[in-house]
């Protein structure tokens, strides 16, 4: 009764484009239950990381899994679209357990059709484990520097990427990024590096936000002090700043472009109708609601979709892949160069297309990444080619 409400729901999840291929995998003396989805290879081998939380369903995966197709795609990279999940709680004892029973139960699959990364719930540590299981180094990315791993967050990929996708839509939309004020919200992972490789540009930084406040001044931050502060204080940098604003204040500032950075759904309908940004790039994922961005559109405030600006961190990853099996480390100055040439030729034809068919940026990005897999899969008569 039980299995077949499970297939009733895995087939439910199939449609034109994935996923190819559902394997849930369990192991009665640990307790592991987990899931890989991989749900379109026509460009490549399915890659996505692997995710460890009690929530985790296989429509949540799946969904997860169709998410990297799209990103791949979009970014130009030949990757298909993957994701891993086990169902439990990170912080179990038995932890190292659960990882090495979920990496057995996949061993037909990894590494040939699927390869272990990061995603909420695992780090560089467990990436090390579910490797050393399977006795091969090919079996994982996201490594520890210590088994040549590629640190993207310490490294600043993401951030970086946002900075330099905010500055090839600046020029596109006639707006210098040198002397242009900027807002960002968060100085996290991303944040923190797009402030910094912002400011490298010339952008004068007007407002940086945390959950604990706001740093703010219209002439531009000093933003040397802050990172500093940031390094030393995370997120009460801001008030050591000071004097602090509250956290919302970086999205309500006078500005030329705003960098939300930090959680989804913040910028609102509210938000949206009063900014004073004429661009919008999106470093965290989901940061505007659907209802936002239709405003931000008919306003004509351009937007750099969320996997388009911070597809940073898929660019390493994929430095990372073709690493797995290499003596040599990955190389920083690749995968920044990388980064600029790819993101900043993303956001200009996203917003071009956007412009030419009259669609939101969103949906001009989906509409690219659509076409690329689709493309694939005609070539390789996975499909007809009228269709
Ligand atoms: N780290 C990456 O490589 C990466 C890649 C792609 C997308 N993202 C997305 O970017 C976003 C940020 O990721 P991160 O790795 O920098 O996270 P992080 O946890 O390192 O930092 C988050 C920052 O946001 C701040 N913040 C949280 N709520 C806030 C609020 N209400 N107002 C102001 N600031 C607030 C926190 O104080 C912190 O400074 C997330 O949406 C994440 O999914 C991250």
């Amino acid at each position: 009764m039980g299995s077949a409400v499970v297939s009733d729901d895995v087939f439910a999840l199939m449609d034109e484009w994935g996923p190819e291929k559902v394997v849930c995998v369990s192991d009665r003396r640990t307790g592991m239950r987990g899931v890989l989805v991989l749900d379109n290879t026509a460009r490549g081998m399915g890659k996505g990381g692997t995710r460890m939380s009690p929530g985790v369903t296989v429509g949540q995966i799946a969904r997860l899994a169709r998410t990297m197709t799209w990103k791949w795609a979009a970014v130009d990279l030949f990757h298909g679209g993957a994701k891993a999940g086990i169902v439990a709680d990170p912080a179990a004892p038995d932890k190292e357990e659960i990882l090495r029973a979920f990496a057995r139960a996949l061993a037909n699959e990894v590494p040939r059709e699927y390869v272990f990364g990061l995603d909420m719930g695992l780090t560089e540590n467990d990436a090390a484990i579910l490797l050393d299981e399977l006795g091969d180094r090919g079996a994982a990315v996201g490594l520890p520097g210590a088994l040549g791993g590629f640190p993207y967050d310490q490294l600043g990929v993401t951030g970086y990427g946002v900075a330099e996708a905010a500055d090839a839509a600046a020029a596109e939309l006639g707006l210098e990024l040198r002397g242009a004020r900027v807002a960002v919200q968060g100085l996290g992972a991303v944040g923190r590096a797009a402030v910094r490789r912002l400011a490298e540009l010339g952008a004068v930084i007007v407002a940086a936000s945390t959950v604990t406040g706001c740093a703010h001044d219209p002439d531009g931050l000093d933003v040397d002090r802050l990172l500093a502060l940031s390094a030393e204080l995370g997120d009460d940098c801001v008030r050591e700043y000071g004097p602090p604003a509250p956290p919302e204040r970086a999205l309500s500032v006078e500005t030329d472009i705003l960098v939300p950075a930090a959680r989804e759904d913040v910028i609102d309908a509210g938000v949206a109708a009063a900014t004073t940004a004429k661009l919008v790039v999106e470093g965290a994922n989901l940061p505007a609601t659907p209802d936002a961005r239709a405003i931000l559109h008919k306003r004509g405030v351009a937007v750099v979709p969320d996997f388009i600006a911070n597809a940073g961190g898929i660019v390493a990853a994929a430095h990372s892949m073709d690493a797995r099996y290499s003596p040599f480390q990955v190389d920083p100055g690749d995968v920044f160069s990388m980064i600029s040439t790819k993101l900043r030729a993303n956001a200009v034809a996203v917003l071009q297309e956007s412009r030419r068919a009259e669609t939101t940026p969103h949906e001009a990005a989906y509409a690219l990444a659509q076409s690329r897999v689709r493309e694939a899969m005609v070539l390789r008569r996975r499909v007809p080619e009228h269709v």
